[in-house]
């Protein structure tokens, strides 16, 4: 079964697909004291997801990617259906990063017959963002995120402050449940234009992705307002008025503070997260960033 380390197709990650295949693979890195880190996917990998893996692969000995689209954590009328799955150039990305296991349960090893539970989370998972407008969102992620920890049992979890929320949540879960392992929030890889990587940029036509730079370009100019005394509503409804005139059906434009995600006024009252949340066509793209 071991092919020799030096051969191209050793650097292809091992994949499970069961939980006894995943507790045989993984089992033995814990046997020999290796530390392991987890990074959570729904797979159609970008160089955004990359960027976590590598830094996985700094702060563990071994890397578990998991890739598993999550249908508890769609909505009915959401893209479920039509999400993104590249799983051949996932899988040739994850071997080009030395990835050592890839977790790609069914949905049935996921939710099999009968499943009945539901974490529902609070805090920053009712903050009025993101749950406001997903509601099913939060209970799905923590749900799937809870048993992505216990069936991996990693030292260290990465995640995107691309969802910054979502980061929050799943920090305050492992915490909550005396989790025994670290998150780690890495940094939002962008294309050149400052449009945040999303597997969802598939989505956007030549001429809404054109438009798309302007999500993180108005938070960037509403980030500058406030750190040169603008208050925060002021500096928020330019930056509302820019991304509704270039095509954008905003759900939300907000100023929060960077760790509660409570409503803040003035930049004294920080760390500001400034976050967006907003539809061009049918594409709904979110982003972040700090004041
Ligand atoms: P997914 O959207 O595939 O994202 C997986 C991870 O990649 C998340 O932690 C996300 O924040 C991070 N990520 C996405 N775009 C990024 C970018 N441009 N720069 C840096 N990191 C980025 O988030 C999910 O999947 C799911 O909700 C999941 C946590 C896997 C649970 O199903």
């Amino acid at each position: 079964m071991a092919t020799k380390k030096s051969t191209p197709k050793s650097l292809a990650p091992k994949v499970a697909r069961s939980l006894p295949a995943l507790r045989k693979l993984a089992d033995p890195y814990r046997a020999k004291r290796q530390t392991l880190a987890l990074v959570p996917t729904m797979g159609a990998l970008h160089a955004g997801h990359l960027a976590l893996v590598k830094l996985a692969k700094r702060r563990a000995d071994r890397v578990v990617v998991s890739i598993f689209v999550n249908p508890t954590q769609f909505g009915p009328a959401e893209d479920f259906g039509r999400y993104p799955r590249t799983w051949d150039a996932d899988l040739k990305a994850l071997a080009a990063e030395r990835v050592d296991l890839v977790w790609a349960p069914t949905v049935d090893v996921m939710y099999p017959d009968g499943f009945a539970t539901r974490l529902a989370p609070e805090g920053p998972a009712l903050a009025g963002l993101e749950d406001k407008f997903r509601p099913h969102f939060f209970g799905g992620v923590a749900t799937v995120v809870a048993k992505l920890f216990l069936q991996c049992r990693p030292d260290i979890a990465v995640f995107g402050q691309k969802d910054y929320q979502q980061l929050k949540v799943v920090t305050r879960l492992a915490r909550d449940l005396d989790l025994p392992l670290k998150v780690i929030g890495a940094p939002t890889l962008r294309e050149k234009d400052g449009l945040a990587m999303s597997s969802r940029n598939v989505y956007l036509s030549p001429a809404e992705r054109a438009a798309a730079p302007v999500l993180h370009a108005a938070l960037s100019a509403c980030a500058n307002e406030i750190r040169s005394g603008k208050f925060t509503e002021q500096a928020l409804n330019a930056a509302r008025d820019t991304i509704a005139r270039a095509g954008f059906v905003i759900d939300y434009v907000e100023a929060r503070h960077a760790e509660t995600l409570a409503p803040i006024h003035q930049q004294k009252d920080g760390p500001i997260r400034l976050l967006v949340a907003a539809k061009i066509g049918t594409t709904r793209l979110i982003d972040n960033i700090p004041v």
